[in-house]
């Protein structure tokens, strides 16, 4: 596919098939990922990857900072273990999750440098796996800041942040495009 194609087409997958991606695929998707610039060739981008039994430990982890955080009831109510459940099963139903993190730097300027690079990771990883038919979805949701919920997943979170966490997987649904703004509405060009 050509690079043009593959940005125009590529879309946010939210639905996936059970299949697995095969590891060495998705080891060929983030070596692309990692032609990202960096300045200083800092490759400042870690994966942690959780697919198998190892998703168990990942989704308990979600859920227990749902409950911590109150974005769900933190109680036995049967109706509270439903939601639990369904959630568990929608979580359990992606083939492999990403947490992207990187090594908080000191100096500010160094921090956006290399928190900017991952975000380049990111979005090579989305487009590497689009040539190869894998779908991904990149989300941010607010257990990536809480730290029981990394020390549950063994991140320090002193000494580091996560960027993303995405799912992966093969495409069972793959959404419309939805078009975007004319970049003349965006576009300031000065002369
Ligand atoms: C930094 C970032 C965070 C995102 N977080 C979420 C998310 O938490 N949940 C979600 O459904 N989509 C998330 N998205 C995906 C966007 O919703 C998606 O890119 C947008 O709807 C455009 O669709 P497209 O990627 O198919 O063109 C995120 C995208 C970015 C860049």
């Amino acid at each position: 596919m050509n690079i043009l194609d593959a940005i125009r087409q590529r879309r946010s997958i939210h639905s996936f098939k059970e299949e697995a991606v095969d590891s060495q695929v998705l080891e060929e998707i983030f070596t692309y990922a990692s032609y990202a610039p960096t300045h200083y060739m800092k490759e400042p981008w870690n994966i942690k990857l959780f697919q198998g039994y190892g998703k168990e430990m990942l989704v308990e982890s979600i859920l227990g900072s749902y409950q911590r955080t109150g974005m769900i009831p933190n109680d036995r109510n049967p109706k509270t273990l439903k939601m639990i459940r369904s959630m568990k099963d929608f979580l359990l139903t992606i083939p492999h999750h990403a947490v992207i993190y990187l090594e908080i730097q000191q100096d500010p300027i160094r921090n956006e440098e290399e928190y900017s690079s991952v975000c380049a990771f990111i979005q090579n990883a989305q487009l590497a796996a689009w040539e190869y038919g894998v779908g991904m979805l990149w989300t941010i949701t607010p257990y990536m800041h809480d730290t029981t919920f990394m020390k549950d997943i063994r991140l320090d979170s002193e000494k580091v942040k996560i960027v993303a966490v995405m799912q992966i997987g093969y495409p069972k649904k793959v959404p419309r495009d939805k078009g975007r703004t004319s970049i003349k509405d965006k576009l300031e060009i000065i002369e």
